[in-house]
């Protein structure tokens, strides 16, 4: 539904976002509401939309790289600028969290020291943990990160602290939206995502959770380059079988885990060190795309789903260089900074629970962090 409407004198355009516009980062301007919104300005021509670069197309479209980080069917109001037009979701949930992304670009550097200094739960040299929520945080810089690797809730019940892991898939699926699209902007044009996710899900209904979270991240914007399996070499006595003996109904399940790699603009990565510490025989056996190392178990760390070192060690190895900079948005215990401190990365976790950030900060203590001397150079 399309309303065009005068609040005071400015002119504001509401319509529900297609998947297609999502999809390709555009708003068409229903002819309908074109006179009103778009006044004398000539087509085709370069505007702005909240502040960052567009184009008006001859059809009527805006065009930008923010609007794909809507979710389709998405209710928003356009409204005229001085330079251009503002977007914003008509409905309150959804303006919070974009609102208090978008606001983040206005940040000063000292407000956003500021703002980290208050967020900083722990640091040693360059290993940094905020105790912060990684869809609102303001502490990391854009465009700052070289290498993601995370491994986010995957929505199946599991009992976090500070997060509900059994919510409606449609409203997973948004979660996830928005959390690739805040890091999207953090990471570097040639920065990278390591993420490690189910390959399906078939509690409460089976669904294809590693193709819709890579769909969802190619349409914020990200790129994709290759998915890992990892065979997780958990041989659990199996009990769900549905249908036993029977082709009425069977469960078929795949006991492993996926990586999904992406990035941003270049795969070529240029910026950093460019110095590699991977060795021979690990280059050639981690580009084979089937990882097998056994899971971490949940009682020896004390979280409820830590991954093992060697996950973050491979991808930190495989994808950046010495002394570039790893974000973990979702840090839980803590394993990818023990592994940046392990390889001489400059490390950020975010983990929005205190408990399994001082979970975090124990076990780099332990691993002898202060004794270790991180340097650009390794
Ligand atoms: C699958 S666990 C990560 C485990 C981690 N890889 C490890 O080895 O311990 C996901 C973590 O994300 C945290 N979390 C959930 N929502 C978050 C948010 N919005 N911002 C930051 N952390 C969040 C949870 O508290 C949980 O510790």
């Amino acid at each position: 539904m399309t309303v065009a409407q005068h609040v005071g004198e400015q002119k504001i355009v509401e319509k529900s976002l297609q998947e297609i516009e999502t999809l390709r980062g555009f708003v068409h301007i229903p002819a309908k509401g074109r006179d009103e919104l778009f006044g004398d300005l000539s087509v085709p021509s370069v505007v702005t939309l909240n502040g960052s670069p567009a184009r008006l197309d001859r059809y009527g479209r805006i065009w930008s790289p923010l609007l794909r980080r809507y979710a389709k069917g998405t209710q928003v109001r356009i409204s005229k600028t001085e330079n251009g037009f503002l977007i914003e979701p008509a409905n309150n949930r959804e303006r919070s969290v974009l609102i208090n992304h978008e606001e983040k670009h206005a940040l000063s550097p000292s407000d956003r020291e500021a703002t980290a200094n208050n967020r900083l739960y722990f640091r040693a040299g360059s290993v940094f943990i905020y105790n912060d929520d990684i869809l609102t945080t303001d502490v990391i810089e854009n465009k700052s990160i070289d290498l993601i690797v995370t491994s986010p809730p995957y929505n199946v019940g599991i009992e976090y602290a500070d997060y509900k892991d059994n919510i409606p898939y449609e409203e997973y699926l948004i979660f996830t939206r928005k959390w690739l699209a805040k890091c999207y902007d953090l990471v570097k044009n040639d920065g990278r995502l390591c993420l490690n996710i189910p390959l399906d899900k078939n509690k409460g209904g089976q669904q294809s959770v590693c193709a819709d979270i890579t769909t969802v991240a190619k349409e914020v914007g990200w790129k994709y380059h290759a998915t890992v399996i990892w065979n997780e070499q958990n041989i659990s006595r199996r009990t769900a079988w549905g249908s036993w003996l029977s082709a009425s109904a069977p469960f078929v399940i795949a006991p492993v885990e996926v990586v999904v790699v992406l990035y941003r603009e270049n795969w070529h990565k240029r910026s950093g060190s460019l110095k590699s510490d991977i060795a021979r025989n690990e280059f050639i056996s981690w580009t084979n795309g089937v990882w097998n190392f056994s899971g971490e178990s949940r009682n020896k760390i004390g979280h409820p789903a830590p991954f093992p070192i060697e996950l973050p060690r491979r991808c930190i190895k495989l994808f950046s260089f010495i002394g570039d900079t790893v974000l973990d948005p979702f840090l839980g215990s803590g394993t990818t900074l023990l592994a940046c401190a392990e390889t001489n990365r400059a490390g950020i976790g975010v983990e929005i629970n205190k408990n399994y950030c001082e979970m975090a900060k124990k076990r780099l203590e332990s691993s002898g962090i202060y004794q270790r001397k991180l340097t650009p150079e390794g």
